[in-house]
C-alpha cells in the first residue's frame, strides 16, 4: 500500500567534516527546492569552540539544531526529507544515530582539505549500514587537491569506489566550470551567490569542436585528456553498485556560489533509494506493509527549562502515520496517540495528519521514550540497528546534595536517554558511570542537572579504556561477571557492559575467556 508516496520519498542526510560546507549546501538545496528565498536565511547548527565555555549559547545553539534537525520539500516528483546532523565531534554519536534513520547520504569533502577524520569515522557507519552514498566535492573555486589525487584518496581513506560523474575545468581562480560526463554538457563556473540555475551548454562529447570555441586551447586539451583517462578506467555507473554502497558517484561544485547544485540534487532525486524493507526483532519489515511501524532515533529537550516536555523523532518504516491513532510502544507495551504530531518544513514546524515511509514525525514526549523505542500498530517487534558506541571519556556521577538524589537520579536518566551520553550503572545503582564522546557534554549535563532538575553534582574522570558488550554462554558470562564485578556496570537497556579500565587489561580477559566475546557497540 501507499506505493506512490513510497516513490516519492527521498531520506537522506549530508555529512562532512566541520566546515567543509554541509550547511551552505542544505541551505543551498533549500534555494532549489523553493523553501527559502534567499541565501543565508538558514542558521548554522554549528556548536562553535568558543562556546564550550558558555552553556547557555550551547543548548541555543542545539535548539536551532532542532529546528532544522528535519527539512522537507517537494522537489520535482520527490518529497525530500533532509535529517541534519550536529557537526561538533563531541555529538558524534548523535550523527551516528541519525544515520540510522535516513535511506542514503551526500558526503561533502572541502576539496582543498581532502577526506578529513570525521568523515572518515562517518563513513565507516555508513559501510556497516551499507548506506549509499553521493560525494560532493566543494570549494572548487578554491585552490585544491588535484581531482585524480582527490579520487585516489577518497577510495583509499573511506574504503569505497568512486565513479565520477562531473569533472572539473581546472580549480580556483582558474576554475572554469564542470563537464557533466553522463549527459555530455558543459556547466560553466561563475561566481554568484544568488542565481537558482547554471549556465549548460550541451555539447557532442569533449572532441565536439564547440568546445574550442568556449574554452581556451590548454583547458580544452587537458580536458579532452582528463575525459578520455576517466571513461577509460571508470566507464558506466553501474547503479546497483551505488545501491549497494559498494560505488559513490562523485560531483564537483561549490555550494557557496551555487554552483554544481542542480545537477546533484537532480542526479539525487534520480537515482537515491526509497524508504527500503528494515530489520527487526521478528522479521524484515518492507515499508509497503499496511501497518504502521517505525522507530524514534533523537529526542530533543525542550529549551524552555520549566517545560521539561522533549521532542522524540520519529522515523515512519511502514504503513501511514496518524494523528490521534493509538500506537503500541513496544518497550512499554502502552498504547499511545497523539495529538499533536509534528512535520517539520524548511522553517518551520506544523501539526501533521499523517505520514508515509520516509518521514519523520515530531512527537511531543514527557519522558515515555528512549532512543531506539518501536511504535507499531500492534505487532511485538523493535527495529535493529541503532548503536550505542562504546564511549570514549568515562566520569563517575557524584552526587552533591544527598537531599536531592531523586532529582539527579531523575535527570540523569532522562538526559541520557536524550542520547547526550551514556550511563551505566552498577548493581543496586550504587556507582553511576557515564560516558561520552567529548568533554563537552560533562559540562552540559551538569550545567542541565543544575538548571532543569535542581540537582547539583560533580564529575569524576575514571579510568577506562572502553566499555565492551558481551555474548557467550550464559555459564561463562556468569563467571566472568562475578571474577570482574567491580568492573561490571548495566546499560540503558539493562544489558551488562564490562569497562575496561585499559587495553592490556581487556586483552587479558579475551586470553582467560576466550569463548566469551567483548565488543564496542551494543549491535553485534
Ligand atoms: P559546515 O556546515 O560543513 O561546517 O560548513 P559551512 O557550510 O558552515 O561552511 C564552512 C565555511 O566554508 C563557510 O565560511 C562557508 O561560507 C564556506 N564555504 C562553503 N562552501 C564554499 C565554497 O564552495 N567555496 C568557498 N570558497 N567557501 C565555501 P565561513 O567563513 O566559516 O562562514 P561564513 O562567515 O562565510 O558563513
Amino acid at each position: 500500500m501507499y506505493e506512490s508516496e513510497i516513490a516519492k520519498r527521498k531520506t537522506f542526510a549530508i555529512i562532512s567534516h566541520p566546515d567543509a560546507g554541509k550547511t551552505t549546501l542544505t541551505e543551498k538545496f533549500l534555494l532549489f527546492g523553493g523553501q527559502i528565498q534567499t541565501a543565508g536565511a538558514v542558521k548554522s547548527n554549528k556548536i562553535t569552540k568558543t562556546a564550550a565555555s558558555d552553556f547557555m549559547e550551547i543548548e541555543k545553539q542545539r535548539g536551532i539544531s532542532v529546528a532544522t534537525s528535519v527539512m522537507t520539500f517537494p522537489y520535482k516528483n520527490s518529497w525530500v526529507n533532509i535529517l541534519d546532523t550536529p557537526g561538533h565531534k563531541d555529538f558524534a554519536e548523535d550523527t551516528y544515530r541519525t544515520l540510522t534513520a535516513v535511506d542514503s547520504v551526500i558526503l561533502v569533502i572541502d576539496c582543498v582539505k581532502g577526506v578529513e577524520e570525521q568523515t572518515e569515522r562517518l563513513m565507516e557507519v555508513c559501510r556497516m549500514r551499507k548506506t549509499p552514498v553521493i560525494v560532493f566535492i566543494n570549494k572548487m573555486d578554491r585552490d585544491g587537491k588535484d581531482p585524480f589525487d582527490l579520487l585516489d584518496e577518497l577510495e583509499e581513506k573511506l574504503n569505497i569506489g568512486v565513479h565520477p560523474l562531473s569533472w572539473p575545468i581546472n580549480g580556483g581562480r582558474d576554475f572554469k566550470g564542470v563537464y557533466l560526463l553522463h549527459n555530455q554538457t558543459l556547466n560553466l563556473f561563475e561566481s554568484n551567490k544568488t542565481k537558482k540555475a547554471d549556465d549548460m551548454i550541451k555539447i557532442d562529447g569533449v572532441n565536439d569542436a564547440k568546445l574550442d570555441g568556449i574554452l581556451n586551447a590548454k583547458d580544452v586539451s587537458k580536458l579532452r585528456e582528463d575525459v578520455e583517462l576517466i571513461e577509460g578506467v571508470y566507464g558506466d555507473l553501474d547503479m546497483d553498485y551505488y545501491l549497494d554502497a559498494q560505488i559513490a558517484p562523485v560531483f564537483f561544485g561549490s555550494a557557496l556560489n551555487n554552483f554544481g547544485i542542480q545537477e546533484l540534487l537532480d542526479t539525487f532525486v534520480e537515482i537515491a533509494p526509497n524508504p527500503l524493507p528494515r530489520a527487526t526483532s521478528l522479521r524484515e519489515v518492507a515499508p509497503n506493509e499496511p501497518k504502521f511501524s517505525g522507530f524514534v532515533f533523537k529526542i530533543h529537550a525542550n529549551l524552555d527549562p520549566k517545560h521539561r516536555d522533549r521532542i522524540a523523532f520519529l522515523r515512519v518504516c511502514s504503513g501511514k502515520f496518524e494523528r490521534n491513532k493509538n500506537y503500541k510502544h513496544v518497550r512499554l507495551e502502552k498504547q499511545f496517540k497523539f495529538a499533536n504530531p509534528y512535520m517539520f518544513l524548511a522553517q518551520s514546524k506544523e501539526v501533521m495528519e499523517d505520514a508515509y515511509p520516509g518521514d519523520v514525525v515530531g512527537l511531543y514526549d514527557t519522558g515515555n521514550f528512549k532512543i531506539g523505542d518501536t511504535l507499531t500498530e500492534g505487532e511485538n517487534f523493535t527495529y535493529k540497528g541503532i548503536p550505542s558506541f562504546s564511549p570514549e571519556i568515562f566520569k563517575e556521577l557524584i552526587n552533591l546534595d544527598p537531599m536531592k538524589s531523586k532529582q539527579l537520579e531523575k535527570g540523569i536518566q532522562q538526559l541520557t536517554d536524550e542520547g547526550l551520553a551514556s550511563l551505566f550503572v552498577q548493581e543496586m545503582g550504587s556507582r553511576k558511570f557515564v560516558g561520552t564522546v567529548g568533554e563537552l557534554q560533562f559540562e552540559v549535563l551538569q550545567y542541565r542537572l543544575e538548571h532543569e532538575y535542581n540537582a547539583k553534582c560533580r564529575f569524576e574522570a575514571r579510568v577506562i579504556n572502553k566499555a565492551c558488550w558481551m555474548t557467550g554462554s550464559e555459564a561463562d558470562l556468569k563467571d566472568f561477571m562475578k571474577y570482574r564485578q567491580n568492573n561490571i556496570a548495566y546499560d540503558k537497556d539493562g544489558r551488562p557492559v564490562f569497562l575496561a579500565e585499559t587495553g592490556y587489561i581487556l586483552r587479558t580477559a579475551i586470553d582467560k575467556y576466550p569463548d566469551i566475546k567483548f565488543h564496542t557497540t551494543s549491535e553485534h
